[in-house]
């Protein structure tokens, strides 16, 4: 679901998907030609030749394999079977509807999970190939731009999590009765054949069947549930667009809380090892949604909640809808964060990795303006205390605008991210400043942005200059001292 135009006078006749950059532009060229000079104009079609495959990676210089080209998804139907944490096994039919931004012979999903059984487009049995990462899916037939076709992915086995020194533990991760997914950044595809970059969101459901006494929770809006047997099957929608590192579930045995904070449905789920903080997480939440609608302008989403399962990730993760906190009951400042990233990082996602600080410092700085709302402290003098640190403290580098995928979260994106929001704000004033908040989670609402927009955003309804501040602030490789 990228932003669709409508070519006029570029000549080619159907509506098309033009990406989001160059890279991604150069990744999806499907013959050697010269690129495109502008985003207006045509995105690579069969004009220069054959249908051919979709690129293996969108071109984001911090995952080079991350997402695909060729398609845009609208939308992803998880038919997912668990049998239970003794064998960890799941059974799945995935069915990914897209739309061909160029002639296609072949294309892409980013897919790490178990074993492929079939795939099939439009209903027609396709070939495919694991190659690394990625399956590799060749149609009967090749499949021209602009089309919307839906492939069917069906696999079987124990889906594995990810581990790397930079994200610890991600992707689906198995837990004592269940299993909990936590995908951030590169980690979906452990679970789901996916267009695995935040750039192409979609919307999801999610058709999960457990044994009896076990229960599923994922994004967004619960259906019915439909008991069987042995069996009882739990039925989720996420009916705004997602990226997929946001996409959840979580399976095991809950404690389940349904209430409202200001017309919007929070439910959450508390895993019984933590089942004391059930109550309390309910309230939190509330709380913070109250107090955060008027800062950011109103809550993104149909329902809000949380999830509190045991495996011990020391992370929480702002799954859309329903953030996850990872084997701890979350205190306050962990839930304005992880609420925080439904308007910023959730609602308005991210073109690329490097802007992770979009994310990142803002759900920091949430919980700065969550302590200044008690009068005992402000965002000011957190700042002040931050500023005080050594040059070589790790909260200065590296910049938090182009962090590094070994860095992407590490403490500079999350603290000189948050410590640029504050000096921004001082140099706009109250007034503006919050205006730009709530401009930005209004004008990017349910798409995605990068930080070239946020700062031409800042620059105008300011009305002040303010490269200066942004290159000292994001960029310089030390220690912020004029700006
Ligand atoms: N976005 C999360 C947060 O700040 C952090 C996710 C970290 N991911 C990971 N694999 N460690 O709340
Ligand atoms: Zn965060």
């Amino acid at each position: 679901m990228t932003v669709a135009i409508l070519l006029g006078s570029a000549g080619t006749a159907s509506a098309t998907t033009v990406p989001g950059t160059t890279a991604e532009r150069r990744a999806a060229a499907p013959c050697p030609q010269p690129l495109p000079p502008a985003a207006h104009q045509a995105p690579p079609t069969g004009a220069c030749g054959a249908p051919s495959p979709g690129a293996a990676g969108l071109g984001d210089s911090y995952f080079r394999d991350a997402g695909n080209g060729g398609y845009d998804v609208a939308h992803y139907d998880v038919t997912m079977a668990y049998a239970g944490a003794r064998t960890g096994t799941v059974d799945a039919t995935v069915t990914v509807t897209a739309t061909a931004t160029q002639d296609l012979s072949a294309f892409d999903l980013d897919f790490r999970g178990p074993e492929v059984g079939g795939v099939s487009v439009d209903g027609r049995s396709a070939r495919h190939r694991r190659d690394g990462r990625e399956l590799v899916v060749t149609p009967a037939e090749p499949i021209p731009a602009g089309r919307v076709f839906a492939v069917a992915v069906r696999y079987a086995g124990r889906p594995k999590p990810l581990r790397s020194k930079a994200f610890g533990t991600y992707g689906w991760i198995p837990s004592k009765d269940g299993a909990v997914v936590a995908a951030e950044p590169d980690g979906a595809s452990t679970w789901l054949p996916v267009n695995d970059h935040p750039r192409d969101k979609a919307t999801y459901a999610f058709h999960v069947t457990v044994p009896k006494g076990l229960q599923a929770v994922a994004n967004g809006t619960p259906g019915p549930v439909r008991h069987g047997g042995t069996t009882a099957t739990f039925e989720w929608s996420e009916g705004a667009p997602m990226a997929s590192y946001l996409a959840t579930v979580a399976i095991g045995k809950f404690h389940m809380r349904r209430t409202q904070a200001g017309g919007t449905r929070v439910i959450t789920a508390v895993d019984p090892a933590f089942g004391s903080s059930a109550k309390e997480l309910e309230s939190t939440t509330v709380k913070v949604l109250k107090w955060a609608a008027p800062l950011f302008g109103p809550y993104p989403f149909a329902t809000a909640g949380g999830i509190v399962d045991d495996p011990k990730l020391n992370y929480a993760l702002e799954t859309q809808e329903r953030p996850l906190y990872g084997g701890f009951a979350p205190d306050d400042d962990f839930v304005v964060h992880e609420l925080a990233h439904q308007w910023f990082g959730d609602s308005v996602g991210l073109t690329r990795w490097q802007d992770i600080w979009l994310n990142e410092g803002f759900a920091t700085y949430a919980e700065w303006l969550w302590r200044e709302r008690t009068g005992r402290d402000s965002a000011g003098k957190i700042f002040k205390r931050y500023r005080a640190q050594p040059a070589s403290s790790p909260i200065f580098s590296p910049p938090p605008g182009a962090p590094g995928a070994g860095k992407l979260f590490g403490y500079s994106v999350y603290v000189r991210g948050a410590m640029c929001l504050q000096a921004l704000r001082d140099r706009v004033g109250d007034r503006a400043f919050f205006t730009i908040l709530r401009t930005w989670a209004a004008e990017h609402r349910h798409a995605t942005a990068t930080t070239p927009q946020f700062i031409a955003l800042a620059e105008r309804v300011s009305g002040k200059r303010l490269t200066e501040l942004f290159q000292t602030w994001l960029y310089s490789k030390t220690k912020p001292r004029r700006w």
